[in-house]
């Protein structure tokens, strides 16, 4: 299906525009979304079990195995053509701003600069007690056997503490850099593409009504609806990886 002719003019004539990305920006990829099929993260595993301060501090090693385990799926993955898509728009746009609720690095290894991580990061494990990164690279899974159920975290070479992942875990609150980041994004914007998101987790899903507030178009890309579909200005019922090449200038 080709993309709606009025959005592909939106994208050409855009000059900040602002892109919010979710886990199924990565689908394509091979990343585990987190509710949409029955494959997905929060189908399979208990969020309450691994993915809250108390569930850290009640077996710090169920969940650092967990999250190793995504940080290893994350490796092996590749951008996909959505990511390169989005890369490729930015060396004309040199304002475009990624949002982004991903903790992968898949924008950044596309080549898009400037991304925006409102959930943190799997490559940003940090010490519970000081904050400081780790002093080394931290050892990442090998390839053969199941993933590990139970690793213990490293601890910090500067207090011993224990490391922990440097993602946002449910109850906690966004990192109020990359937060305030995002609303300049969305308050200067032009134009926002809002791609793979089921819009369901706050802050980030009221981005949207920003710019929607504001009269700048808000485009969704996602193969199913979701909370923003009857209030975004176009909808585009299609994935990243097929839908932004067709979609963005060169
Ligand atoms: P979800 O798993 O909730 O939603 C994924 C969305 O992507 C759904 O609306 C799918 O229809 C859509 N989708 C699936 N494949 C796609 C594709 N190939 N192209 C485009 N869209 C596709 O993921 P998020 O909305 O990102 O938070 O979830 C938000 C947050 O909830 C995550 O950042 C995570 C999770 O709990 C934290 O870990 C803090």
């Amino acid at each position: 299906m080709d993309p709606p002719a009025e959005v592909r003019a939106w994208c050409q004539a855009a000059r900040r525009p602002c892109v919010l990305s979710g886990a199924g920006m990565s689908a394509e990829s091979g990343v585990p979304t987190f509710r949409d099929t029955p494959r997905s993260l929060w189908a399979r595993f208990d969020p309450a079990t691994l993915a809250t301060p108390e569930a850290y501090e009640r077996d710090p090693a169920l969940v650092w195995a967990w999250y190793q385990w995504r940080t290893h799926l994350v490796r092996r993955a590749q951008p996909n053509e959505g990511h390169v898509a989005l890369a490729r728009w930015a060396r004309s746009r040199p304002e475009l701003r990624i949002v982004t609720q991903n903790v992968d690095d898949l924008h950044e290894r596309a080549g898009s600069p400037e991304v925006i991580h409102l959930h943190g990061s799997l490559f940003a494990a940090r010490c519970v007690a000081c904050g400081r990164p780790p002093s080394q690279p931290l050892a990442s899974l090998g390839d053969d056997g199941p993933p590990p159920l139970r690793l213990p975290p490293p601890t910090c070479a500067a207090c011993g503490g224990l490391l922990r992942p440097g993602v946002v875990w449910f109850g906690e609150a966004l990192p109020p850099g990359p937060w305030q980041a995002a609303l300049d994004a969305v308050t200067r914007c032009d134009l926002l593409l809002v791609v793979g998101t089921s819009g369901l987790v706050h802050p980030a899903a009221s981005l949207p009504a920003q710019a929607l507030a504001r009269g700048v178009p808000v485009v969704e890309i996602n193969p199913q609806p979701t909370p923003l579909s009857p209030l975004a200005s176009r909808v585009w019922r299609t994935t990243a990886a097929v839908g932004l090449p067709q979609l963005l200038p060169d």
